[in-house]
């Protein structure tokens, strides 16, 4: 059976990016044979300035947002990353397997470095090894598939690196995993800045579409996406049109179409921008109502999240086991 894991950092709420890239992705695998695990990656949301009570609160939310998204706790395994102490305890093993040069290659590290110096905040130590403790959270649970969006492609490549090289040192310890992006939705894009990534962390938020915005606050954010002049009618062009384009790959993530064959029906902006608001909150429609009602009861999601990182532990304690043996510790 092919086991999934993936994650999501609660460093924001989430937004359309993250359901067409992930959550949506991760709720289809629940329903083939397989055996998956998500994640809140709390420890995640510690590589840049926090606020303790707004971490607490996140992940929490995001939480919640899984099961309102359709992830059902009986077919899947939900939990807090910061629950089960094996991702720091085989984080170590692999900042050991992993180079000081390839960690500081990584474009998220470059780019979240850069921002965190621009404001003139230090850099912290852990966010050059982010990624290798999402490698730990991987390799942890002998995952096969890692469902992700476009950005975390770089991290699910270093993963697979420090497993291989793992093995070829130590002996065969850990599952070789692969990253699967869906067709379309793997990179939503900001509606105010369409070079740049629907980011749940970005300031402006007229660009972001949050997944528990009311629907016609959805409707004003995709009304008012920044487009060009036009001229030519609607045509599918990313490097040229990024903006239009983009509204086309949201049509087509949220309608199941192709966005170059979408742009033959229309004519003008107006129209695609209403298409794909409707489009939008239909989608995000069920979603908002299930969480009204799992919001009302706290307890059951403490009590998912309980469950699940007990299974959780109880698959990742034996690999995190062999790979200590394996790299030469004493067993106690
Ligand atoms: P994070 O929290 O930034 O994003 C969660 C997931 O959403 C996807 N995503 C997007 N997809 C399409 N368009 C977008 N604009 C967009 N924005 C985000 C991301 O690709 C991701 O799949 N490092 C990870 C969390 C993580 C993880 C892991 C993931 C930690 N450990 C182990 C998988 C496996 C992150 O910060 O994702």
């Amino acid at each position: 059976m092919t086991r999934i894991f993936s994650g999501i950092t609660p460093s924001g709420h989430l937004t359309l990016g993250n359901y067409l890239g992930a959550l949506r992705q991760w709720v289809a695998a629940e329903h083939s044979p397989s055996d998956a695990l998500f994640c809140v990656v709390d420890l995640h949301a510690l590589t840049v300035e926090h606020d303790p009570a707004r971490l607490r609160r996140l992940t929490r939310q995001n939480a919640t947002l899984f099961l309102a998204a359709g992830l059902d706790p009986r077919r899947c395994t939900l939990f807090v990353q910061s629950h089960v102490a094996e991702h720091t305890r085989l984080s170590y093993l692999l900042e050991c397997t992993a180079t000081d040069g390839e960690l500081r290659r990584m474009i998220q590290y470059r780019e979240k470095a850069a921002k965190a110096e621009a404001a003139g905040q230090g850099v912290r130590l852990s966010l050059l090894t982010y990624p290798v403790l999402m490698a730990a959270d991987i390799l942890a649970y002998a995952a096969d598939e890692v469902p992700v969006g476009e950005d975390q492609r770089q991290h699910v490549e270093l993963t697979r690196d420090l497993a291989v090289r793992f093995n070829q040192r130590y002996g065969h310890t850990f599952t070789v995993p692969k990253a699967t992006l869906p067709t379309v939705g793997a990179r939503v894009m900001d509606l105010q800045d369409p070079t740049s990534k629907m980011g749940k962390s970005s300031e402006n938020t007229a660009g972001i579409v949050y997944l528990l915005d009311e629907p016609a606050v959805i409707t004003k954010k995709v009304m008012r996406a920044v487009t060009d002049s036009g001229e030519g009618g609607v045509v599918y062009d990313r490097a040229t049109r990024p903006g239009v384009a983009n509204l086309l790959d949201v049509l087509a993530a949220c309608t199941g179409g192709d966005p170059e064959k979408l742009a033959e029906g229309y004519a003008q902006y107006g129209p695609l921008k209403r298409d794909v608001a409707e489009a939008v909150v239909e989608l995000l429609r069920p979603l908002r109502e299930r969480h009204a009602g799992l919001a009302a009861d706290p307890g059951e999601v403490e009590r998912v999240l309980r469950e699940g990182a007990e299974r959780a532990r109880a698959i990742a304690r034996p690999v995190v086991d062999r790979a200590y043996e394996a790299i030469g510790l004493l067993a106690p």
